[in-house]
């Protein structure tokens, strides 16, 4: 079955490059204007912007010889209701290039051009659908205070997280989120962008992943509860990201015991609430019988240890799902460049980063990619903040390219 959904992925990815196809398509593809990845020479000093799923950052970064990155200084809170912008008040007096990750579908028409298609994740700011982001950001950073930033290079979350592993390991030609929401990207070559014009080399791809099923491709898998969470969008995305993952189990366990299967038929008040059910609760109650019986006694639950265990496999089947899906949709990408380059067998990293693939065991993920993909050898290179520094680092190769060209 993984195997299907990854061939159906593989057909929506080339349906997503076609040149007109994008907004219609459920895999959109979006061109990122990301020509290379690091070589390892950038160097300098640059401010970095990072609207991801659960924080905003705010990052001073510092390039050096020998590939080191430096975090000069940083700011990360929770995101509010509101966008906002970051303060920026070690760059007084100074116009460093800003490095801007913005984790929502773009169309990107330039490094520093991008209009948001559609807000995801919950997001639902008036007045930025349709608009170039990159000059929002410039008209409130005017606003805000007298700070006058350089350059700027966007990029989705997937794409600073793939330059900032790249910095440090060449081979990294993916980058993958599974955090509030999931996606990736990877480096495919340009004669197959058929949206943008010249055949060499090669220019790195969001995928949008999140939003393939939408066109009722995966109907045949799709349970009651991801359609009824749905409501025709991001079908993907559910079945996979942090931002459902706990509510999925929640609803499973209504059902359950609706169905006196648990609990001896009675729901409390708090499992009875959309939201209550959160997404840590499943890790923590994967690490052992002990957290679910902390946790069930928390959500106000009558137990016995039988019903401990059931809610133990619920946990786990929830979260094996995510992970054999997203192994289907990493198989996808890593088959394809293996392909593009027409190699018997392709060695690569892949950059990743999001609170799902950091507080889950990421052995389901791995066995099921030696099934998916047994001609890839992929290392996993994790790390926090990392597209914030990514961002940094894309304005760098920006810069590079800008001077080897001129
Ligand atoms: C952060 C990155 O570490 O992870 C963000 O800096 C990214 O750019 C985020 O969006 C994804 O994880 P989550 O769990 O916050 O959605
Ligand atoms: C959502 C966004 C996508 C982002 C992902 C991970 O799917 O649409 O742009 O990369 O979340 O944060």
């Amino acid at each position: 079955m993984l195997q299907e959904v990854s061939a159906r992925l593989r057909k929506d990815l080339i349906r997503g490059l076609g040149k007109h196809s994008h907004h219609k398509a459920p895999v959109k593809m979006l061109p990122t204007f990301v020509r290379a990845t690091p070589d390892g020479t950038e160097k300098g000093d640059f401010l970095a912007l990072d609207l991801g799923g659960t924080n905003f950052r705010v990052l001073h970064v510092r390039l050096e010889e020998a590939q080191k990155v430096l975090k000069m200084g940083s700011q990360i809170c929770t995101i509010p209701q509101a966008m906002m912008v970051g303060k920026g008040e070690q760059l007084k007096g100074q116009t460093l290039p800003l490095g801007f990750t913005f984790s929502f579908p773009c169309e990107q028409l330039e490094i520093d051009k991008s209009i948001l298609i559609h807000w995801t994740k919950g997001f639902k700011c008036s007045e930025v659908e349709g608009k170039d982001v990159v000059q929002l950001l410039k008209e409130a950073i005017h606003r805000k205070r007298d700070c006058h930033i350089g350059s700027v290079a966007m990029v989705n979350d997937t794409v600073g997280t793939m330059m900032s592993c790249g910095y440090i390991d060449q081979s990294c030609e993916i980058g993958m989120i599974i955090g509030t929401g999931t996606n990736a990207c990877y480096m495919e070559e340009m004669k197959n962008v058929k949206r943008i014009e010249g055949e060499d080399g090669r220019m790195c791809i969001n995928t949008e992943w999140g939003g393939f099923g939408d066109d009722r491709s995966l109907a045949d898998i799709l349970t009651e509860i991801i359609t009824h969470l749905s409501r025709s969008c991001d079908h993907f995305e559910k079945m996979i990201s942090g931002m459902y993952l706990g509510e999925i189990v929640r609803l499973v366990l209504v059902k359950m015991t609706k169905d006196k299967l648990l609990f001896k038929g009675q729901i409390s008040k708090a499992l009875g609430t959309p939201g209550q059910f959160e997404t840590k609760f499943i890790s923590e109650i994967e690490d052992g019988l002990e957290n679910a019986m902390k946790i069930l006694t928390e959500l106000g639950l009558v137990w016995d240890p039988v019903d401990a265990s059931v809610v133990h496999l619920v946990c786990d089947t929830i979260s094996s799902r995510s992970a054999h899906l997203c192994a289907a949709a990493l198989a996808t990408l890593v088959n394809r460049i293996r392909n593009n380059r027409k190699l018997d067998h392709l060695e690569t990293t892949v950059g990743v980063d999001g609170t799902v693939y950091r507080k889950h065991p990421t052995s389901k993920l791995q066995k099921a990619m030696r099934l998916l993909a047994p001609q890839c050898n992929i290392t996993f290179f994790v790390s926090e903040d990392s597209s914030g520094k990514g961002a940094a680092i894309t304005a760098a190769v920006a810069q590079r390219l800008k001077k080897s060209c001129s």
